[in-house]
């Protein structure tokens, strides 16, 4: 895949047995030394095939979370790669999900104003989404997400293989993607998206990589003419209005992208009290969202802070709240105008449907 960017454009591979195929990944670049971010958990579950692809380079392992991915810790991944004498001529290769991501992205575009790097995705949310689109995110106290820049790696690489060795709850969270991306596209992603959740076994099942494509196919779709989020990748927000707020409500203990399903089915709701979804597909789309929704006692989450959360928006543009409602497959519309009596009154019923258990 080619993906056209005002950066520079980049492509992305999909390849089997990553780990085996360091030549056939490297042979055609020229380059002095590569260096490696690896995640941690990744770096310990393939540790004999990862120390037999980097050899003797530069690594450094780095456990994902979202203090690692703090303004304060930057200088300890600049200096790390200073002290290992890294120049303009070396690449900076990733191994990971999407805080590795973000942090070397990060590094990636500022260190020398711009560096060579290489990514492989090694958790479904990064594969299906994250990896393409640009944007690197860095943390600033409390607030995620707060610090970036828009910098897309030069070469991607995906290894389906990876998946099979996440947790449930991180397959969701790339599922709860997966599952926007197809509602937001058309009737044949659609139907797709519907095979693919019908076959038995998600991370291995023959529509597995077919529908990773098809995602990256679709968000490509939404950003190549708007990288900069100024107007129809905007949309890409469906269920992470109402799917921020409820992660950061919950104290993160939810993952993004199944907060994120819990946000389509929230949208969804206001969609239908508003008229503007009808009946029977709202119930199409919760029985498939339903089935995703993470177990978890919402009646935890008060309405108070999830409207504290809401107010805090990036996207939020006047006095009112703002939310990506839906009317059917490819018909998602922006609101500016939702009122928090709307929300306190679509959460009272939406909390009374929701599988807490
Ligand atoms: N830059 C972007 O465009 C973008 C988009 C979406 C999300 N994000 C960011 O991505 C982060 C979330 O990323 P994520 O969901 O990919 O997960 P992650 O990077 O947080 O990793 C999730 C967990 O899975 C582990 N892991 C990674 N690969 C594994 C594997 N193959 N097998 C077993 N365990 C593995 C990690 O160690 C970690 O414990 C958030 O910080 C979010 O803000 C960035």
């Amino acid at each position: 895949m080619k993906i056209k960017s005002k950066i520079k454009d980049y492509s992305l591979e999909m390849i089997d047995q990553l780990l085996e195929e360091k030549k056939k990944i490297f042979s055609n670049l020229k380059y002095g030394r590569l260096f490696y971010f690896i995640d941690e958990n990744v770096y310990e579950i393939y540790k004999d095939k990862v120390k037999q692809f980097i050899k003797d380079d530069f690594c450094l392992v780095v456990p994902a979370t979202e203090l690692n991915k703090s303004y304060l810790n930057l200088a300890n991944y600049y200096k790390a790669l200073i002290d290992a004498g890294f120049t303009r001529n070396d690449i900076l290769v990733t191994m990971g999900g999407g805080i590795l991501q973000d942090i070397s992205g990060f590094i990636a575009s500022t260190m020398y104003r711009g560096i060579s790097w290489v990514f492989f995705p090694t958790t479904l949310l990064a594969q299906a989404d994250s990896c393409i689109g640009s944007k690197t995110s860095i943390n600033f106290d409390d607030s995620k997400n707060l610090i970036g820049t828009f910098y897309p790696p030069d070469l991607i690489y995906i290894d389906v293989n990876f998946c099979e060795t996440l947790t449930p709850g991180y397959f969701n969270s790339g599922l709860g993607e997966i599952i926007k991306f197809h509602f937001m596209s058309d009737a044949k992603g659609y139907d797709l998206l519907k095979k693919y959740l019908a076959s038995s076994d998600l991370r291995k099942n023959k529509y597995f990589k077919p529908i990773i494509w098809s995602t990256l196919e679709i968000k490509k779709s939404y950003f190549e003419g708007d990288e900069f989020d100024a107007g129809r990748r905007n949309l890409l927000n469906y269920g992470h209005c109402f799917g921020h707020a409820l992660e950061s409500a919950s104290n993160f203990t939810i993952c993004h992208g199944e907060a994120v399903i819990v946000g389509m089915g929230f949208a969804n709701l206001l969609s239908l009290k508003r008229k503007i979804m009808a009946r029977d597909k709202y119930n199409e789309f919760e029985q498939i969202l339903q089935k995703y929704y993470p177990r978890f006692d919402l009646s935890k989450i008060s309405i108070e802070s999830l409207i504290h959360f809401l107010k805090r928006d990036k996207k939020r543009v006047g006095k009112d709240l703002t939310m990506i409602l839906s009317k059917d497959i490819g018909m998602q519309f922006k609101f500016d105008d939702i009122q928090e009596r709307e929300i306190i009154d679509a959460y009272n019923n939406f909390i009374k449907k929701y599988p807490m258990s």
